[in-house]
């Protein structure tokens, strides 16, 4: 089975920065050491209102990505602003999200099926400019088939209910949301869509998800950044490195 990727997401390191809205802990030196550490690509939310990346960051990341040679992952809302700055960084891949000022994270998966003309437009603009565009979305066939009929290259499935039944120990909900991932992975998979997944993906979790054939990368942010405080970035990436490595030589 082909290695899976990380992409280390990094926006938590500049939360931390700007708690105190000073320079450190700086999210580029975190994404240097991660990109040393052999992570896959690093991945960066600048959101609406800039409350962790800021568009400084987004060029220092796309500059130490470009001398690693490793790829920039740029989530973004779909807004004219955001495909305009999109277009002018030319990261590797765009990831699309759907985004409200209010919340804490990213809650659930782009309506890719409901604004389709909008999120279409996006993934043209993006796919014309060489940015392979990735619609973050639930594990909803209904948003697959959108995500296809738009020539979408990339899905990102949203881990976060799956990731919240286990640590709530919700075995049943835990059951229905891998039986979901399973299922849409398969079908993206068929319809020729590359299969990413991510949120609230910690050491326990990411088993069950490596597991599965489709996915072919995996991005990361919260837990390893927490986990970094505790053991070092480098040994964080490490474990789950080797998780996902071990969970990979398994069947689904
Ligand atoms: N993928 C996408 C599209 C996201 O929005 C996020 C959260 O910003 C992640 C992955 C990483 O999630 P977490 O920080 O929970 O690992």
């Amino acid at each position: 089975m082909t290695r899976i990727r990380l992409g280390l997401n990094i926006d938590h390191v500049a939360t931390v920065r700007n708690a105190r809205g000073g320079a450190a802990p700086d999210p580029v030196r975190a994404a240097n050491m991660a990109l040393a550490a052999g992570v896959d690509g690093i991945t960066a939310h600048l959101r609406e209102d800039r409350r962790h990346i800021t568009d400084k960051d987004i060029s220092a990341l796309k500059s130490a990505c470009d001398a690693a040679g490793k790829p920039l992952n740029f989530e973004m809302a779909v807004t004219a602003e955001m495909v305009a700055i999109a277009l002018n960084l030319k990261p590797h891949a765009a990831c699309l999200v759907p985004e409200r000022r209010q919340e804490r994270t990213t809650e659930g998966g782009l309506d890719a099926a409901g604004q389709a003309d909008t999120v279409g437009e996006a993934v043209r603009l993006l796919t014309r400019a060489g940015i392979r565009a990735s619609l973050f979305i639930a594990t909803d066939p209904r948003q697959i088939e959108a995500a296809a009929k738009m020539k979408a290259p990339v899905v990102e499935f949203h881990t976060g209910a799956l990731c919240d039944a286990w640590r709530d120990q919700h075995q049943g909900v835990f059951d229905a949301e891998l039986h979901k991932l399973r299922v849409a992975a398969e079908l993206a998979d068929e319809l020729g869509i590359e299969v990413h997944a991510g949120h609230g993906i910690d050491y326990d979790t990411v088993p069950f998800i490596a597991r599965l054939p489709q996915v072919k990368e995996l991005n990361i942010g919260h837990f390893l950044i927490g986990e970094a405080i505790f053991t070092g970035l480098e040994a964080a990436l490490g474990r789950m490195r080797a998780l996902m490595d071990e969970a990979r030589q398994k069947k689904a």
